[in-house]
């Protein structure tokens, strides 16, 4: 039989070790030319279709991996550029590029302890650690996902197995569940509760007020219809902070209703959760600790690649239960509630080493490390926000609470919605497309904004003005360009 060594090579040290240290220098050079903006462009904005043939044509094409890790690395999305300021996608400290190359490289899951005895472990250290952020007691405990959206699943999950009449997991519906949410929850609420089987009837949105916050005052009676209507509501979702406006509910009346109709309560706080660990903003969530359960995204405020969430249970035994079932070749009883077999409380079997990003990142840049980041975000939405109200052809459209701000380019006073909705299209659409800055769009209400996430610890007030400045100039281009047109 011949030998083929091709596979054997997949596996050599010292071809490793090489690449490793030019990668190194590649990256560690492409940061510097981002923070420095010696790089210009921060979003190549390449239509998905031209995107796609490149990649597909480049397959076939031979070069070796360094000139693919660089044509990655020039045709990606550049979370790094301080004029990075659009989704909520954290700018990861580099030492987690440094921490991905080790977990990766081990692959240790952590659905099991053996296959993942220090994951398990970590994993354990860094729960507890954001759980007393939070304020929980010390019967809490956490577990970590992969991501937001699952997280805020698998607490759904908790909540209808602890308060439904009946057990869903074993018996399946034969009752009409219902949940009570801001109609400003991320779409992956309203996600969660159909995966459930809620149906529309099931999810009640519950309006907010001019903050675009929860109106708790309402939810007695959005209680009481779903009664009428044949509905058992059996958890209540609060928001901290709202994805579009970045807007916290009133946590501490979201608990006091849930507390008085024995109903869950769960926060969302995939993205404002993050104050926990700040003196200065931890207000925004007083009463978190009241919560049966809490979601926290690293990958968001807190300096971390995707995915890493925290899910949080006051009661810690409580997500044993959500998915008790045999699983005879990982464990031999179900029942027992072993924290470090993690698959025992979340839908995932394999699952990456997520804590290794966080328990570096504290490890070695001190535990008030993500304090510091958050209240620079959210010191700089407030820098932001003052300078939009300085100019007179632009609109605030809501005091920022987090590091999310609205505005849009108004520059007559009497322009009607759909004009005024249009030219802000266009002006980002503008700015994208010139690659200088990525910033995003939203609606709020009927009106189409400019939405910024400052997410960039190193964005500063000259990135700001050079930022306000091009939307001021490419706004009167358009509007030059359409007189002219007529
Ligand atoms: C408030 C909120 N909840 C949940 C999510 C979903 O989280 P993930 O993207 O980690 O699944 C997001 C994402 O932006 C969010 O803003």
């Amino acid at each position: 039989m011949m030998k083929d060594n091709r596979v054997s090579k997949v596996y050599e040290a010292e071809r490793f070790r090489e690449m490793g240290k030019e990668l190194i220098d590649v990256l560690a050079d492409h940061l510097g030319s981002l923070q420095n903006q010696d790089t210009k462009t921060v979003y190549p904005d390449n239509a998905p279709e031209d995107e796609l043939q490149f990649w597909e044509r480049d397959l076939g094409r031979p070069s070796d991996p360094m000139s693919t890790f660089k044509t990655i690395i020039a045709r990606s999305q550049q979370t790094q550029h301080p004029r990075y300021m659009g989704h909520q996608t954290a700018v990861p400290a580099p030492i987690t590029a440094l921490t991905g190359m080790v977990t990766d490289l081990l692959n240790n899951s952590s659905g099991v302890y053996e296959m993942g005895p220090v994951s398990n472990a970590m994993e354990r250290v860094v729960t507890d650690f954001t759980q007393k952020k939070v304020g929980y007691p010390k019967t809490a405990s956490g577990l970590m996902t992969s991501g937001g959206s699952l997280g805020n699943l698998t607490a759904l999950l908790a909540a209808r197995k602890d308060r439904a009449p009946h057990n869903v997991w074993e018996e399946g519906h034969n009752e009409k569940l219902a949940v009570l949410v801001s109609e400003e929850a991320h779409y992956c609420i309203d996600r969660a509760a159909r995966i459930m089987g809620l149906g529309d009837k099931g999810i009640i949105k519950v309006p907010v007020d001019d903050e675009f916050k929860m109106r708790a005052d309402l939810l007695p009676h959005y209680l009481e219809k779903a009664k009428e209507d044949g509905l058992h509501v059996f958890c209540v979702i609060g928001c901290a902070g709202s994805t579009a406006t970045g807007s916290y509910d009133d946590l501490e009346a979201l608990a006091e209703f849930s507390k008085s109709h024995k109903l869950w309560l769960h926060v969302d706080g995939a993205h404002g959760g993050a104050v926990v660990f700040s003196e200065k903003y931890r207000p925004l969530v007083k009463g978190i600790e009241k919560a049966d359960s809490v979601v926290i995204d690293f990958h968001k405020m807190l300096m971390t690649p995707v995915l890493s969430t925290a899910l949080l249970f006051k009661e810690g035994n409580k997500i044993y239960r959500t998915f008790m079932q045999r699983a005879q070749y990982l464990w031999d009883s179900p029942e027992s509630e072993e924290w470090y077999n993690s698959a025992k409380r979340t839908f995932e079997c394999s699952k990456p080493f997520l804590s290794a990003n966080v328990y570096m990142i504290l490890k070695t840049y001190g535990n008030d490390i993500f304090e510091k980041n958050v209240d620079r975000l959210y010191d700089s939405a407030q820098v932001l926000a003052q300078m939009i109200k300085g100019k007179p052809g632009m609109e605030l459209l809501h005091e920022p609470e987090s590091n999310i701000v609205n505005f849009r380019y108004t520059p007559h006073k009497n322009m009607p919605t759909d004009k005024l909705n249009h030219l802000n299209t266009e002006i980002r659409k503008r700015l994208v497309s010139t690659g200088s800055f990525y910033i995003v769009q939203t609606t709020i209400g009927d009106q189409r904004t400019l939405r910024c996430s400052i997410m960039n610890p190193l964005t500063s007030k000259a990135d700001f003005q050079d930022l306000l400045d091009e939307i001021e100039k490419q706004g009167a281009s358009i509007l030059g360009a359409e007189l002219v047109l007529g």
